[in-house]
């Protein structure tokens, strides 16, 4: 891992820590770099009505949409476990309307950690270059 890998897991490890997950117990921490270098950091947030949780990844991209960012350079998801979690599919999707091809830093709390690109995440991506 580069320098600016590790600093994007740092940030979703610390992100995770927050995350409000009563329901599932399941927490998960999301960091995402935008194209001007900043990083933003998203946690999962459940609801009693279980349907209207938002996942990390998409809490920490909208955080940078609405901070002015319009592309992210990286992303990396933090979750405690041992097989590494990838993002689901809903956050697949957003992920490619924002960041589009880009590197995803899977780690756990171990250490463990491997770097797999979107396009293998989401081969064949439905995008905005079908609605011409
Ligand atoms: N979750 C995420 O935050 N990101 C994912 O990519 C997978 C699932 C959350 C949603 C829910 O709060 C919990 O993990 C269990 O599904």
């Amino acid at each position: 891992m580069q320098e600016s890998e590790n600093k994007l897991i740092e940030a979703a490890t610390m992100a995770r820590e927050r995350a409000y997950a009563p329901y599932s117990n399941f927490q998960v921490g999301a960091a995402v770099e935008g194209e001007s270098g900043d990083i933003y950091i998203g946690c999962n947030v459940e609801s009693a009505s279980y349907g209207l949780t938002v996942c990390a990844e998409r809490v920490a991209i909208w955080k940078g949409i609405s901070c002015g960012e319009k592309r992210f350079k990286q992303i990396a998801v933090v979750v405690d476990t041992e097989d590494l979690t990838p993002p689901c599919g809903v956050c697949r999707q957003i992920i490619w309307e924002f960041c589009g091809d880009v590197p995803v830093i899977l780690s756990n709390l171990e250490g463990k950690s491997e770097i797999i690109r979107m396009s293998e995440l989401l081969p064949r991506a439905f995008d905005s270059k079908f609605l011409k």
